[in-house]
């Protein structure tokens, strides 16, 4: 792990960041730095993809695994055509979803710059083409594919915040660009395609039924023919510090609430609702800011509101699932909440 001393606040940019911000970023960039990037899914941890040791600084950060691949995130389709092979089906997939939260997995091409240690020695590649403005801006003044992770310690909750990425990552980190909150607020939907078929790998944030009009029905990953699952989809993610308990339709004594619509509205102590019209788009855009300022709060214990699974809510879903398994209380049921 990385032992150099915290961010200084003076290097966290905030808005307006200037073209001249942008252009030191992609100067660090291109030295191998680490440079922590806005996106409308989440904030991520960028490095140049195909810089081997840019990219080994970036696991040491995060303390992930290296057999789990990072997303390169590319300006365009023609920039994603240089890395990767392109189906027929993948290019329909970037016509109507990029630049979004759609990352595209796909045969990685033998003459790809991007290092193997970025996808970690697999034939495919994870690309994407994001629609944050300053993301835009940071890959036409590189020119070169992005390798970029959410940029929080593997496991923990991912930034939708620039203070976020600086209280989990800041000392690992030459830079932080401030773009904002992130609109979107849930990670890019993963989907492998292979000749005419497409695989599920990572619900997010593009809805499934958006995808499904331009593929027809999804695979899901480890049925039968599918793509092997995606390696970032560990069973426990996205964890804040308190237990979840999902589904609570009244909160116990001793437990703050994460409610949404009308449930859980009702209660003493923390309480933050996700969106109190039942929006669930709303409620993705806040899910990670709430989890963070809920740890922040120091609670222990969170009741979470049933969320239902329809559009984004099956991505808030399985995030709230990862989130919560292995921190079930000891005590089922009838006990208060210690
Ligand atoms: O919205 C997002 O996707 C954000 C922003 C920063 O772009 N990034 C993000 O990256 O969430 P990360 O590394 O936290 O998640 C990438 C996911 C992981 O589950 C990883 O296993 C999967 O994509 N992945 C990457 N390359 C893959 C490949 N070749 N085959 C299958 N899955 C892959
Ligand atoms: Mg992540």
């Amino acid at each position: 792990m990385n032992t150099r001393p915290p961010l200084p606040p003076s290097r966290v940019e905030t808005p307006p960041t200037t073209t001249e911000t942008v252009a030191h970023a992609a100067r660090l960039l291109a030295r191998g730095g680490l440079v922590a990037v806005p996106t409308e899914t989440v904030y991520g941890l960028a490095g140049d993809a195909r810089n081997p040791t840019a990219i080994a600084r970036i696991f040491a950060a995060k303390g992930r695994p290296a057999s789990n691949p990072l997303i390169s995130h590319v300006a365009d389709l023609d920039a994603a055509r240089a890395l990767a092979h392109v189906p027929p089906l993948a290019e329909r997939l970037a016509a109507a979803f990029w630049p979004g939260p759609l990352t595209l997995v796909l045969p990685r091409r033998a003459d790809s710059p991007v290092c193997d240690l970025a996808c970690a020695g697999l034939n495919t590649i994870a690309l994407r083409v994001p629609a944050h403005p300053l993301m835009r801006q940071l890959l036409a003044a590189t020119r070169f594919p992005l390798a970029a992770p959410s940029a929080n310690p593997s496991g923990a909750v991912s930034p939708t915040q620039a203070d976020h990425v600086a209280g989990g990552l800041g000392a690992a980190l030459d830079l932080i660009l401030d773009g904002g909150p992130s609109a979107v607020g849930l990670e890019s939907t993963v989907v492998a395609v292979a000749g005419e078929r497409a695989t599920l790998l990572r619900a997010g944030g593009l809805a499934r039924s958006e995808i499904e009009a331009v593929t027809g029905p999804l695979a899901r990953a480890g049925e039968e023919n599918a793509s092997p699952r995606s390696p970032g989809q560990l069973s426990r993610h996205y964890a804040p510090r308190a237990a979840l308990r999902l589904g609570a339709t009244t909160a116990r004594p001793g437990e703050a609430r994460l409610a949404f619509g009308d449930g859980l509205a009702v209660g003493d102590g923390p309480s933050i609702n996700l969106s109190p019209t039942g929006d669930l788009i709303e409620a993705a855009a806040r899910l990670f800011a709430a989890l963070h300022q809920l740890d922040a709060m120091g609670v222990t214990h969170i009741a979470v509101a049933p969320i239902p699974d329809t559009g984004l809510g099956e991505a808030i879903n399985d995030r709230l699932a990862r989130a919560a398994r292995g921190r079930t209380p000891a005590q089922p049921d009838k006990g208060s909440a210690p």
